[in-house]
């Protein structure tokens, strides 16, 4: 397709599109066929001519299929959508009386007919008529070529699939700014977003900036267009989308101020502004050829988002958080019904493969390509990436390709990352031969597949003192490498930094590992020690070894410099995780047992977590440095435990609740405050309701707290769901309410739980899919459960699997679990 003209005529009751294609006969693409199929969903055709003349064509609820064409035309379309009903927020949709879209991956079908897949690239022109008094904003891709009350026309001169047309019409306030490019290019910057939000919008606008220049320093990369906008809207079925020149975002990712804002929601606003704006090279100038390729631009930009936090805040917490989100999802999703390899083979739904593994597990495969190549190796094969496909739809081949040709390294063998599902297991095996100074390892892989990957490590000497480190290349289903002059018996530090994303079994001994904890110069490796300490501590108590690993622990805080890593190994692994390491699942046993363990520590460390809270606890002016983070994340997890204890609670959470001067701090101690039962805990309630019910955001924080916490209950669920604030139709707030409750685990798992959860995956069957299909996921291990929650879940499964008119998003999951 040369070129595609659209004009929208956006009325109260209907959308008139209208369409202007030029299409011409690509040989690659249409071998010997002169027919062609344009998808179109849920639309009402009104014309269509080709050449200016009409011509028979076959409509069906998928699309038109046209016949006897010639090798160039130009196709006209007109056809009426219904944005103004539109629940699912896929294709053109209304937020708060604004209108908005969101096209990928199949939602420009709901939008007019048209070849909708990623390899097919167009420019485009758009034409947008609107009453100019309530949608004084009309915006769409590329560069603006004429403006009037009413009407604008806007031109994108880069070639797009249209999964990346974006529309925007509405009444939005908008912070401008500007970026000069490292070429000296002008690029205008502009954050539109509802009017009573201009007050958050400069941390966004500060984060864009950094990731034009993050880019530029790191990748080399420039922008390439004169203008760069981001919209941002409360109704969004994801977080935000990549669209050219014009990217739109769920609110959340874009408003952001310490007053309702925490710190990890701005490292989130940050990484999703640098994210959308990655895309533009990783995603939009290079795209992918078919949907099946979806990693090659996601998990190469989540790779990006992460180096880009790991840059700009602390690189080893940003690297314990991401393999802590990896290990507690993704490694469940390999182990679970919807299990597919990074280049998934089939889908039913594409919705449904936006999944962890293509993206974070994706990330981990970018991050070994980058550790067996170095920095500079990785560079040269993005540099040649860019050189070769520069304008293209390709696969994840090609992409490996460059980085193979650039460096002459062969990762033929490393393709099994891309067609094997599951997590792959590692076992080592050591053994020291004093009399001839030798450091034996064996590693063998648990699995059919040899896996190839990069193990970093190092070899320990007993004052903690490094003796060797390096990576090793395990390629094989069994290797053994031998370390000789090593004086005396090494502790290895295994895994360092993640380095692959598997299950790693070592026979380090629990000394070893406390010594780790107390003594590794890799803070992943400090802090998976500690997990797997809780985690062995909390499943199969043993006094005597919590007592060593406490006394680590209190050295470990009162000499670790490193606040937010002492917070980190103070946290206990979540339930969900528990969830995982166990053969069956027992809710109640495993909520119990961390509640054990947590007072086990409040009992040991009382005056330590006092002391520590009070001497982080003081008023400050607030700062996103990583200092400044870490004392409030060790700060609030000190809370987090005394908060158990009856004397200090509710008067520690209170004072810290009425005197916090940002949101970190007060949705802490509201947390504290909610999830137990104390003299102050309506007061809270309605004391912050009071404080922040104008605010969106803050409310989204509201409903999640008291539908995790664990004394509420489906009646209090249902309660929250009749609150005036409580939205259905917007993702945003069922997420905080009905995905909240699905991860309080001991109140949701029993028959009222699910039947109330199935109700409402029902209800979004017919209102939003998408929604309803990442939200039914909960079911997906219900094989794993004691006996009677299992059956429960597979009766709810089984009464969703056989309800009419299912939709395919619900059905492929639901089908998939039933299996
Ligand atoms: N391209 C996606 C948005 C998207 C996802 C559109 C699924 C349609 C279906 C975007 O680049 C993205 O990946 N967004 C993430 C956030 C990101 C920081 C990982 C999201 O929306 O969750
Ligand atoms: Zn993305």
């Amino acid at each position: 397709m040369h070129t595609t003209e659209l004009s929208f005529d956006l009325r109260d009751d209907e959308t008139l599109v209208s369409s202007k294609i030029h299409f011409y006969k690509n040989p690659k693409y249409q071998a010997g066929d002169n027919s062609l199929f344009l998808d179109g969903i849920d639309l009402e055709l009104i014309s269509l001519v080709i050449d200016g003349e009409r011509v028979d064509y076959e409509l069906s609820d998928k699309g038109v299929q046209l016949r006897h064409l010639k090798g160039e035309f130009v196709l006209e379309i007109v056809n009426r959508i219904h944005p103004e009903n539109n629940t699912s927020l896929n294709g053109l949709y209304q937020s708060s009386g604004n209108y908005c879209s969101q096209c990928e991956a199949h939602g420009f079908r709901q939008i007019t007919y048209y070849l909708d897949r990623p390899d097919v690239l167009s420019v485009f022109t758009t034409h947008i008529k609107a009453e100019a008094g309530r949608y004084p904003v009309l915006l769409s891709n590329g560069n603006l070529s004429s403006a009037s009350p009413g009407q604008a026309t806007w031109h994108d001169p880069t070639p797009k699939p249209c999964y990346l047309f974006a529309l925007v019409a509405g009444d939005f306030a908008v912070l401008e700014d500007h970026y000069t490019t490292l070429s000296g290019r002008e690029v205008a910057l502009k954050i539109y977003v509802e009017k009573h939000n201009i007050g958050k919008t400069q941390f966004a606008m500060d984060s864009l900036k950094r990731s034009f220049a993050w880019d530029e320093s790191r990748f080399n990369l420039e922008y390439d267009l004169d203008i760069y906008m981001i919209v941002a809207v409360d109704d969004f079925n994801m977080g935000a989308m990549e669209n050219k020149g014009l990217n739109i975002f769920n609110s959340t990712f874009v408003l952001a101020d310490p007053k309702t804002a925490t710190d990890k929601d701005f490292i989130n606003v940050e990484a999703v502004i640098g994210h959308e704006y990655f895309h533009n090279w990783t995603g939009n100038r290079v795209t992918c050829q078919d949907w099946f390729q979806l990693s090659l631009k996601e998990g190469l930009t989540v790779f990006r988002d992460q180096e880009f936090t790991s840059d700009l805040h602390s690189r080893s917490i940003k690297r314990i958080e991401d393999v802590n989100a990896l290990r507690t999802f993704q490694f469940a999703e390999d182990a679970g019904p919807m299990r597919h390899p990074v280049r998934p083979e089939s889908y039913i739904e594409m919705n449904n493969f936006y999944t962890l593994t293509v993206y974070e597990k994706g990330a981990e495969v970018i991050r070994m390509i980058h550790s067996f190549l170095g920095e500079v190796g990785f560079q040269k094969g993005m540099k040649l990436y860019f050189d070769r496909h520069d304008g293209d739809a390709i696969t994840i081949d090609d992409f490996v390709s460059s980085m193979s040709d650039a460096n002459e390294f062969d990762f033929s063998k490393f393709m099994t990352w891309y067609s094997q599902p599951g997590t792959p297991t590692i076992n080592i095996k050591t053994d020291y031969d004093e009399k001839n100074e030798c450091f034996y390892v064996e590693v063998e892989q648990d699995n059919e597949f040899d896996y190839f990957l990069p193990l970093n490590y190092a070899l320990l000497d007993d004052q903690g003192s490094t003796l060797k480190e390096g990576v090793l290349t395990i390629q094989q289903q069994k290797q053994t490498f031998v370390f000789d002059q090593i004086k005396s018996m090494p502790i290895p530090s295994w895994l360092r930094g993640f380095s692959a994303p598997i299950h790693l079994l070592s026979d380090l001994t629990f000394e070893q590992q406390i010594f780790l904890v107390g003594h590794d110069s890799d803070a992943y490796v400090v802090w998976d020690s500690a997990q797997q300490i809780w985690l062995s501590l909390i499943l199969t108590p043993n006094t005597a070894r919590e007592l060593l690993f406490f006394n680590a622990i209190e050295k470990l805080v009162q000499t670790r410099q490193d606040k937010s890593l002492v917070s980190e190994i103070l946290t206990l692994p979540s339930e969900r995780f528990l969830h995982q390491k166990v053969v069956v699942i027992d809710v109640f046993d495993i909520h119990q047992k961390r509640e054990e363990m947590a007072s086990k520590v409040l009992g040991r460390f009382k005056s330590l977590l006092l002391e520590t809270y009070h001497s982080l606890n003081h008023a400050k002016v607030y700062q996103l440095t990583p200092e400044a983070v870490g004392e409030r994340s060790l700060k609030n997890t000190c809370l987090y435990y005394l908060s158990k204890d009856k004397g200090s609670n509710p008067d520690l959470a209170r004072t810290q609740f009425e005197q916090a001067n940002c949101m970190t701090d007060q949705i802490a101690a509201f947390s504290a405050l909610v999830a137990s039962d104390n003299s102050y805990k309506k007061q809270a309630i309605s004391n912050f309701y009071q404080t922040f019910e104008q605010d969106v955001q803050v409310m989204d924080k509201f409903f999640a707290v008291q539908s995790t916490s664990p004394l509420a209950t489906v009646a209090d669920i249902k309660q929250l769901m009749e609150h005036e604030l409580f939205s259905f139709n917007t993702p945003n707030r069922l997420r905080s309410v009905i995905g909240g409750f699905t991860q309080n685990y001991i109140n949701f798992h029993n028959q009222s739980g699910y039947e109330f959860f199935t109700d409402i995956i029902l209800k979004l069957n017919q209102s939003n899919p998408q929604i309803g299909a990442r939200l039914v996921s909960v079911y997906n291990h219900w094989g794993r459960f004691t006996p009677v929650l299992k059956q429960l879940q597979k009766q709810q499964l089984e009464r969703i699997i056989q309800s009419d008119d299912l939709s395919n998003d619900i059905f492929e999951i639901v089908q998939a679990a039933l299996k």
